[in-house]
C-alpha cells in the first residue's frame, strides 16, 4: 500500500491462474445468464454451472495456495473503512493487489456464488430429477430451491454490477486501467516489486481441462442427430395400454393425467371423444389399474407433478390439453405451427416433443417442426 504518485515500475500481480479464472469465470456467467429460464437450453445452463462450481472451488484453494497476491490472507479487508473514507480525497490510497472493496468482492462473490451453485444443484436434483442429487429431494422441495436459485443469483448480479462500478471508480481515480491489468497481470507501482510467478503448467491445465470438459458433455451432439442432452427415467409401461391406447393417438402416459380422470375415460370408453373404444371389461379393469398406478399423483416426473399441481381438486378433466399448465407451457406457439402438417391437432404430442412415447417430456427434448416444411 502507497500514496499514489508517479506509477512508473511494472510489476506482475496476477498470475495467469488467477487471471484465467477471472475470465472464466465472467464467461460461465454469461452463459448462465443466456439459458437461464429457458429449458430448451437446460443442458448449457447446467454446463456453464458446474464450470462455475468448479472454478469457485479453484479460487478458493488458490486463496490459499496462490501466489502473493491471490492469497486471501493479503487481502487488506480490514482497510476497507479507511479506504472508502478517503476515496474520494487526495490521500486515497493505492494498492498493487486487491484493494479493500475488491477483497471483499472476491469474499462476497465467491460465498454467493457457492449458494447459487448449490441451490441449483438442489433443484436439478428435485425438479429435473438430473445432476448427482437426482431423485434426492422432492419436486416440492426441489421447487423451493429453485427460488431461492433465483434470488441468490439476482443478488450476485446485483454485486457484479457493484464490483464493475468499482473496478470503473478506482481505474478513473487513480488513472490506471483495472480490466487491462486483470488481462495483462501487470500493474504500475512508485517502487520496484518482483514480479509473482506465472505458474503456466497450473494454467494449461485450467484450460485443457474446461476443453475437455466442453467435448465430454456435449459429445452427444456432434455424434447423434436428434440428440437429448437429457434422459428421463424409464417409466412403467404397459402392453395393453399402447395397444389400446395408441391406435388412434399417441398412447398419452397415465402420469400426464389424475387418477380420478382416467377412471372417468375409461368407465365412459363406449362415448370416448365420440368414438367407441369397444373394450372388454376386463381389459377396462387391467386399464383402470396400470392408469391409477402410475397417475399424476403419484410424482413420476416434472410433469406429473406440475399438472396435478395445477388441476384443482374436483376438477375432472379429459384432456390433457386443457390442463392449465400445459396451456401456459403452450401459450406462446404460433397457429401456423399448429396447423403444421406434421403437428395437426393439439394432443399429437410426439411432433414436437422427441420423448412423448416415454411420457418423460424432458425439457431439452422438445423439438418444434420447422416453418419451412408447412403444407397449406
Ligand atoms: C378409436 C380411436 C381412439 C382410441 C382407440 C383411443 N382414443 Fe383417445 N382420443 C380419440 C380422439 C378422436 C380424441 C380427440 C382428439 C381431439 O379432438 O383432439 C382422443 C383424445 C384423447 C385424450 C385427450 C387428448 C388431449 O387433447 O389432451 C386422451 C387423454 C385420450 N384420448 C386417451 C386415450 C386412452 C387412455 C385410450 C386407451 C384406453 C385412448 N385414448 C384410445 C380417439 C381414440
Ligand atoms: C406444436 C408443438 C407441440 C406440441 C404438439 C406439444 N408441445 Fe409441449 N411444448 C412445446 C413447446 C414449444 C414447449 C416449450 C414451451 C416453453 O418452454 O416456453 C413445450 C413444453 C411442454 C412442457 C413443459 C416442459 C417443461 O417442463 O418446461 C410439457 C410438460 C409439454 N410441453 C407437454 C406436452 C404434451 C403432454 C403434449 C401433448 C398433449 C404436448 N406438449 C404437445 C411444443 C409442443
Amino acid at each position: 500500500m502507497m500514496f499514489i504518485n508517479y506509477l512508473k515500475y511494472s510489476v506482475k500481480v496476477w498470475d495467469l491462474p488467477t487471471r484465467i479464472f477471472h475470465w472464466l469465470l465472467v464467461l460461465a456467467f454469461i452463459f448462465i445468464w443466456l439459458t437461464q429460464g429457458d429449458d430448451r437450453y437446460l443442458d448449457i445452463h447446467v454446463f456453464a454451472g458446474y464450470l462455475f462450481l468448479g472454478l469457485l472451488v479453484f479460487r478458493l484453494i488458490w486463496g490459499f495456495m496462490g501466489s502473493k497476491y491471490a492469497k486471501f490472507s493479503n487481502f487488506p479487508y480490514l482497510k476497507i473503512w479507511n479506504y472508502l473514507a478517503t476515496l474520494f480525497t487526495t490521500k486515497r490510497q493505492h494498492f498493487l493487489g486487491h484493494n479493500p472493496a475488491g477483497s471483499w468482492a472476491v469474499f462476497i462473490i465467491l460465498g454467493l456464488g457457492f449458494m447459487v451453485s448449490i441451490t441449483g444443484l438442489l433443484t436439478l436434483g428435485g425438479e429435473e430429477r438430473h445432476g448427482p442429487l437426482a431423485g434426492m429431494i422432492s419436486f416440492a422441495l426441489g421447487n423451493s430451491f429453485h427460488e431461492w436459485h433465483e434470488i441468490t443469483a439476482w443478488i450476485m448480479l446485483g454485486l457484479i454490477g457493484i464490483h464493475i462500478l468499482g473496478v470503473i471508480t478506482e481505474s478513473w481515480l487513480h488513472n490506471e486501467n483495472l480490466i487491462k491489468s486483470m488481462i495483462t497481470g501487470v500493474k504500475f507501482t512508485t517502487n520496484k516489486t518482483n514480479d509473482v510467478p506465472k505458474y503456466g503448467l497450473i494454467a494449461i491445465f485450467m484450460i485443457l481441462s474446461t476443453i475437455s470438459g466442453i467435448f465430454s458433455y456435449f459429445n452427444g451432439y456432434l455424434l447423434t442427430e436428434n440428440y437429448r442432452p437429457f434422459i428421463g427415467p424409464n417409466l412403467p409401461q404397459n402392453t395393453l395400454w399402447q395397444e389400446a391406447c395408441g391406435e388412434c393417438h399417441l398412447a398419452y402416459h397415465p402420469s400426464l393425467l389424475p387418477a380420478r380422470s382416467w377412471q372417468l375415460m375409461l368407465a365412459e370408453q363406449e362415448n370416448h371423444f365420440e368414438e367407441n373404444l369397444y373394450l372388454e371389461q376386463e381389459d377396462v379393469i387391467e386399464l383402470q389399474t396400470f392408469a391409477v398406478e402410475n397417475a399424476a399423483e403419484n410424482h413420476l416426473t416434472e410433469v406429473a407433478w406440475k399438472n396435478n399441481r395445477s388441476i384443482s381438486p374436483e376438477q375432472v378433466l379429459l384432456r390433457i390439453t386443457e390442463i392449465e399448465y400445459w396451456t401456459t407451457k403452450h401459450q406462446n406457439i404460433k397457429s401456423e405451427i399448429w396447423q403444421h402438417s406434421k403437428v395437426n391437432f393439439k394432443g399429437n404430442c410426439v411432433a414436437c416433443h422427441l420423448d412423448a412415447e416415454q411420457g418423460t417430456f424432458e425439457d431439452a427434448a422438445m423439438r418444434l417442426p420447422l416453418n419451412s416444411e408447412s403444407n397449406d
